[in-house]
């Protein structure tokens, strides 16, 4: 298993004119070149994206027509929200558990500045009318029913279907449940800045990626993150006013994580072909689980239900875990999800009859989180998985844990093992 992103960068600034498409073709092609493998032995490719191009919605084909694969690399998308990058992963893995495969790249990339926005259903009826017109006649009947109303785009929100609510106020919802204060989620994104500031400047997680020359003049070269804030402070976070609840709330742009551009991906082999082509596996994947709840109630707390199960499948514990990477959605959602590991009444509604346990803070996101590195919906789980297993590696630990919330109150664990 190794693993390879792009630097991640605010929407809307320097890779803003790249496609998803585009930001997992120059991915997976570094990969490829790192892991010194021949294209010809990638059996698959599967990746995630949570918005999809209307135009070419199977995103990982895009990418697997690569020049340097086969064009016999069969290749799916998969969607689970936030975790999609995760489902990528945990299906190649299945796919090579099954026999069927024993290379296969799998990751996720989004493009949160090229959001598709659409017409309403009365200005698609409008256009469809103009485009079947029969002569001008009819054509201007068509034109001249457009009202200013029907000009109004439709965007997607980030918000649940089901519910309404968007993720800004499902986080400011948790908060409230579990009593997180406004000082422990601005601690918290302090933290995620400083640490991943630390991780930025010795290296550790430029070294995770690929630098994007940015077209169209490529006169630019982006090679970490934009979204780490070397200089933030509490005194600037606690200025911030909330976003979600602007009179009572405490979820800022601050202790949020913000809305990114960027891809990942990561190389999963059978132990049998890696042994094969002479490779030294990184890590194993030990276990995983996927867990939902009700997304009208804590929308982000389904990774509580997943830990315990993920865990159990691996015959292990809490206290085995020598590095623990969770997904940073908002400090609010952390903090409420580390206190559902601690309780009882969490437990037992995964079925179990002990809590997961205390989080050692020390072996928590050692180099920050989404909320300073920022969040590419579909890319985010292979960045962690990689963050997580080279850590590993460098630190000489034995198992990590990670886990990622989702859209739909889902949530997701995997147990890895270094090798
Ligand atoms: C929270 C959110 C609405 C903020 O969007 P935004 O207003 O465009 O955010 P910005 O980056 O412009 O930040 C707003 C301000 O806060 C400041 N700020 C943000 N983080 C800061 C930090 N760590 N330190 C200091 N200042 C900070 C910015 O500088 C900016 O200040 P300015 O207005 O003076 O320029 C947006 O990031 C969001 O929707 N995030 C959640 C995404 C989500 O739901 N993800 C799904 C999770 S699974």
């Amino acid at each position: 298993m190794a693993g390879v992103r792009t630097p991640f960068a605010r929407a809307g600034t320097v890779l803003k004119n790249l496609t998803a498409i585009e930001l997992g073709k120059l991915c997976v092609a570094e990969l490829v070149q790192r892991t010194n493998l021949e294209g010809r032995l990638v059996e698959a490719v599967v990746y995630g994206t949570v918005v999809p191009s209307v135009i070419a919605p199977n995103i990982a084909r895009e990418v697997s027509l690569l020049p340097m694969l086969p064009k016999g690399c069969e290749a799916y998308t998969v969607g689970r929200a936030c975790a999609s990058a995760n489902q990528a992963i945990t299906d190649a893995a299945d796919q090579i558990a099954l026999g069927h495969h024993d290379v296969v790249i799998a990751g996720g990339a989004e493009s949160l500045s090229n959001v598709p926005i659409l017409h309403s259903r009365a200005m698609s009826e409008k256009l469809v009318r103009f485009s079947r017109a029969k002569g001008p006649a009819q054509q201007l009947r068509a034109v001249g029913s457009i009202r200013p109303r029907d000009l109004v785009p439709v965007t997607p929100a980030i918000a649940e279907p089901s519910t309404g609510e968007t993720m800004g106020q499902s986080a400011e919802k948790m908060a409230k449940i579990n009593h997180i204060s406004r000082e422990e989620q601005d601690q918290f994104a302090l933290r995620s800045h400083r640490l991943a500031s630390v991780g930025t400047e010795d290296g550790r997680l430029v070294a995770e990626m690929t630098p994007v020359y940015v077209p169209p003049r490529y006169d630019v070269v982006l090679t970490a993150d934009n979204g780490v804030r070397t200089d933030t402070s509490i005194e600037r976070l606690r200025s911030l006013k909330p976003v979600f609840d602007k009179q009572y709330g405490t979820v800022t742009a601050g202790n949020s994580s913000p809305l990114t551009d960027g891809a990942s991906a990561v190389l999963l082999m059978s132990e049998e072909r890696a042994k094969t082509l002479d490779y030294a596996p990184l890590a194993f994947i030990r276990s995983y689980a996927y867990a939902a709840l009700d997304p009208g109630e804590q929308l982000l707390m389904a990774p509580v239900l997943a830990a315990p199960l993920a865990l159990q499948r691996a015959g292990l514990t809490l206290a085995h875990m020598d590095l623990i990477e969770m997904h940073e959605a908002f400090a609010a959602q952390v903090l409420s999800n580390l206190a559902g590991f601690e309780s009882r009444a969490w437990a037992e509604r995964a079925g179990f009859a002990e809590p997961v346990g205390e989080v050692d803070r020390s072996r928590l996101n050692v180099m920050g989180g989404s909320i300073a590195i920022g969040h590419p919906f579909g890319a985010t789980g292979a960045r962690i998985l990689t963050t997580l297993t080279n850590e590993l590696v460098r630190r000489g630990g034995q198992f990590g844990l990670l886990t990622v919330c989702a859209a739909g109150g889902m949530g997701h664990a995997m147990v890895i093992e270094r090798a």
